[in-house]
């Protein structure tokens, strides 16, 4: 909770997925699966991917430029980019920088930011404590992912799984006890061996993982992650939630990570809540890590979802292992 007379929250939100959308019976072609399986085992139906030679910033770009349309502002009004990610196209220039010269937003600040899945709630979580202290006014956070380009279209346990697209919102000061009211990160670096992306160094553990030629590719596993994503929810909202000091019959919509129906299901019923209060889009898109949040907090608040003054908590988990959550009471 903060002192400041007025709150923090989102002025601006957008988003952009690519056109390309690759089905479950297109994976039937590509790998030994079935629509049936993935539909039952995860609840997806179809993942929207970029063409093999365009680069995932692009869809960052797009996102960012309608996050400071809605916001009202100008690209040159952003003081800071914070750009969440697991797979930047380049280590150098990061992501945000090339986000903040394709923008224009020549003012600001520019850095990644990458804890997986749970990116955006980390983001969101840094942009809250620079506009806290008064060192920046504006931060755009934009969660911007390509994960078509680091799965192993042969591997059947995860390329059905992933999609590509990304989410922007710009930060900045809304009215006093609205916003980001609080939020809460966690980490286990011990359970990081549980999804890895190698990137500039490959072991020989990363190597044996591997099944095909490709080993810069991502592997996991699933049923630990599945286990450990399950509670792991259910335990971040309850803290964030008592953190705020409110219950679950405050909330009006939880907004999961979008990784698998099963995990969104199982977390909901371990918290002892209807699943008409948690929103999902995972058939549609699948799992696009960071960006999974703030798309589906998008459609949410574009089809009717959220009003003024809801209570909306954002949860997630990823890579590293982390988990993150959010409690935001809605300003627009
Ligand atoms: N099609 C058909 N069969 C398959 C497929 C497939 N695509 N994938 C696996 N199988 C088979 C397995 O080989 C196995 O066969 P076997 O019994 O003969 O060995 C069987 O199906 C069951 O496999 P499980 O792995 O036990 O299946 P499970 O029900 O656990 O579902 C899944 C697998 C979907 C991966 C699940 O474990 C999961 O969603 N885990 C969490 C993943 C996740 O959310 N990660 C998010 C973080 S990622 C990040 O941060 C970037």
């Amino acid at each position: 909770m903060n002192s400041l007379t007025h709150g923090i929250g989102i002025l601006g939100l957008g988003s952009a997925l690519p056109e390309k959308v690759l089905t479950n019976f297109d994976l039937e072609k590509m790998v030994d699966t079935s629509d049936e399986w993935i539909i039952k085992r995860t609840g997806i139906s179809e993942r929207r991917i970029l063409e093999r030679e365009t680069p995932a910033y692009v869809l960052g770009v797009e996102a960012a430029k309608k996050a400071i349309d809605d916001a009202g502002l100008k690209p040159e009004e952003i003081d800071l980019i914070i750009v969440t990610t697991s797979c930047p196209d380049y280590l150098s220039p990061s992501i945000s920088c090339i986000i903040q010269k394709e923008i224009k937003a020549k003012n600001s600040a520019a850095f990644d930011l990458n804890a997986a899945c749970s990116g955006f709630i980390y983001g969101l979580t840094t942009a809250q404590q620079f506009i806290s202290t008064g060192y920046y006014k504006n931060v755009l956070v934009v969660a911007c992912e390509g994960l078509s380009k680091i799965v192993d279209w042969e591997d059947r346990n995860t390329c059905i799984l992933f999609g590509d697209g990304a989410g922007a919102v710009v930060l900045g000061a809304v009215e006093k006890e609205y916003g980001i009211i609080d939020t809460e990160l966690g980490a286990d670096g011990s359970m990081g061996h549980f999804i890895t992306i190698p990137c500039c160094h490959l072991s020989n553990e990363d190597k044996e993982k591997r099944l095909h030629e490709n080993k810069m590719v991502l592997w996991m596993d699933g049923t630990e992650v599945f286990k450990f994503a399950v509670n792991i929810m259910a335990q971040a909202v309850e803290k964030v939630l008592e953190k705020c000091n409110i219950t679950l019959d405050d909330v009006q919509l939880i907004i999961p990570h979008q990784a698998n129906i099963r995990i969104i299901d199982g977390a909901s019923k371990k918290m002892g809540i209807l699943f008409e209060k948690v929103y999902s889009n995972v058939h549609k898109y699948g799992n696009i890590s960071s960006a999974s949040i703030p798309v589906a907090l998008e459609e949410a608040w574009k089809s009717g979802r959220i009003s003024k003054g809801d209570n909306i908590v954002l949860v997630g988990f990823g890579g590293g292992l982390t988990w993150a959550s959010a409690l935001v009471k809605w300003n627009r």
